[in-house]
């Protein structure tokens, strides 16, 4: 696509949308249909880059992956059936990728190398690194910057098995309590992981889903070794984060009413509607549908005088991914939004607190950063202006909705990188405007 795109502003944004696969549970779909028994078929998975190098990362370790139709299909290999890659395992984009995978390489018999971007290479891997080295696991960053390329060998223990831990994370992220679960399936006992707050449960609800034992209390879940993974039927639901963007145009946007359908509410991810709702934002929740262990609804969302709101502690974790399009819609609401407790921000695709920052001050916004948020004073109108996406994808879909609402039209420099999760997001965010 262009890779600059010009936005103008909206007179409405109304109709129907399906937002694409769930990016979170696509990857452990991916992992764990890889290290199951028989072959898992997952329907609605997220074509996006991010899950593509998931994808080729576990094809390079021997697993044969169909993509035809509607339909994923894994043909696992069991827990210790995977082989060892020809080549660095290319992680692109990921955080996701990296961090998860490393869980699962380090109980592998073989040598691997992964490696991504430049953005993945700047982002901290010792919190992985840390919990599987004291699992006994062989994980070590290549330029000793606790950073990607990250080289991992067998961990040469008895019975090539890691050693059980009980960690406690000093960071409340799901990628690094995801790592360290999958370590656990090859422990010599279980392995439990106690967060600082709760974060997104896709790792145990979908462990539990393919056999493994896995139990969870408060904010520990511990998982036993050796299970015995069983092939499954996996719908991926719609990708709330995604969704986040269509929840922000439909409040923000004036004369907007927009349907979103089949989004996932895990309730460790639905933050955004939370935190819309507490803005004063008009969202009806239809049709839930508890039958999986993901529940879906859809939502209806319309425009909204929203007002501001404080937002930080545990609620974060539940909407980290949503705070560049809250920061938004934060301009857009009367008085003065705080954003704390969110310094895991700056670790993201880009330094999202600087990057946020600096576009909205561009498009005129009252804003500053703090060490762990932002301070937005909403209410005075945003402008159109030239917006750098920083190769983030949540940053350029943000302000592809701040544009929709702005005066005037807005430039988003390299737009192209909403590939990593939405392919099709402009056509269709556009698609709804009148
Ligand atoms: C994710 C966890 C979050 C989130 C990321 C996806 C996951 O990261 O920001 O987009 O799928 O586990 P952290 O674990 O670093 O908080």
């Amino acid at each position: 696509m262009e890779q600059t795109l010009t936005i103008r502003p909206g007179k409405g944004c109304v109709g129907e949308v399906s937002v694409p696969g769930d990016k979170s549970v696509s990857h452990r779909a991916l992992m764990l249909g890889a290290l199951a028994e028989g072959t898992t078929e997952i329907t609605n998975f997220l074509r996006g880059a991010d899950c593509l190098s998931t994808m080729d990362c576990f094809r390079k370790m021997g697993v044969s992956i169909s993509d035809e139709g509607q339909v994923i299909r894994v043909f696992g290999k069991g827990l210790h059936g995977l082989s060892a890659p020809a080549s660095t395992l290319d992680v692109g984009n990921s955080g996701t990728t990296t961090r998860l995978i490393s869980g699962i390489l380090a109980g592998q018999p073989f040598e691997s190398t992964l490696n991504g971007d430049a953005s993945i290479q700047k982002r901290p891997m010792g919190r992985v690194i840390e919990p599987l080295s004291q699992m006994g696991a062989n994980i070590r960053s290549v330029k000793e910057n606790g950073c990607a390329p990250l080289a991992i060998s067998p961990c040469g223990l008895p019975g090539g098995r890691l050693k059980a831990i009980r960690y406690r994370t000093p960071v409340a992220s799901a990628q690094v309590k995801s790592a360290i679960l999958f370590a656990g399936m090859y422990g010599d006992g279980p392995v439990s992981v106690t967060e600082p707050a709760p974060t997104r449960n896709h790792t145990e609800l979908m462990l539990a889903q393919f056999g493994a034992q896995i139990a969870c209390q408060g904010t520990t879940a511990t998982v036993w070794p050796e299970p015995a993974l069983t092939a499954q039927k996996i719908r991926v639901p719609g990708d709330i984060s995604s969704a986040a963007y269509f929840i922000g145009a439909g409040l923000i946007v004036p004369n907007s009413r927009i349907l979103i359908k089949n989004v996932g509410i895990n309730p460790t991810r639905d933050g955004i509607l939370q935190a819309a709702q507490m803005m004063g934002g008009k969202i009806t929740i239809e049709n839930r549908d508890t039958s999986s262990a993901e529940a879906t609804a859809d939502l209806l969302v319309e425009s909204s005088s929203l007002k501001a709101v404080t937002i930080g502690g545990s609620m974060i974790p539940s909407l980290i991914d949503e705070l560049p399009m809250i920061a938004v819609m934060a301009c857009f609401a009367k008085g003065t939004t705080i954003i704390r407790d969110a310094a895991e921000l700056k670790v993201k695709e880009s330094n999202r607190i600087d990057t946020v920052v600096t576009n909205l001050k561009a498009m005129g916004a009252h804003i500053e950063a703090t060490s762990d948020g932002m301070i937005i004073h909403g209410g005075a109108p945003l402008h159109g202006a030239v917006i750098e996406s920083y190769l983030d994808h949540r940053v350029a879909m943000s302000f592809a909705v701040a544009a929709l609402a702005a005066e005037g039209p807005t430039q988003i420099c390299n737009a192209g990188c909403v590939d990593i999760s939405y392919p099709d997001f402009y056509r269709t965010l556009l698609g709804l405007c009148r």
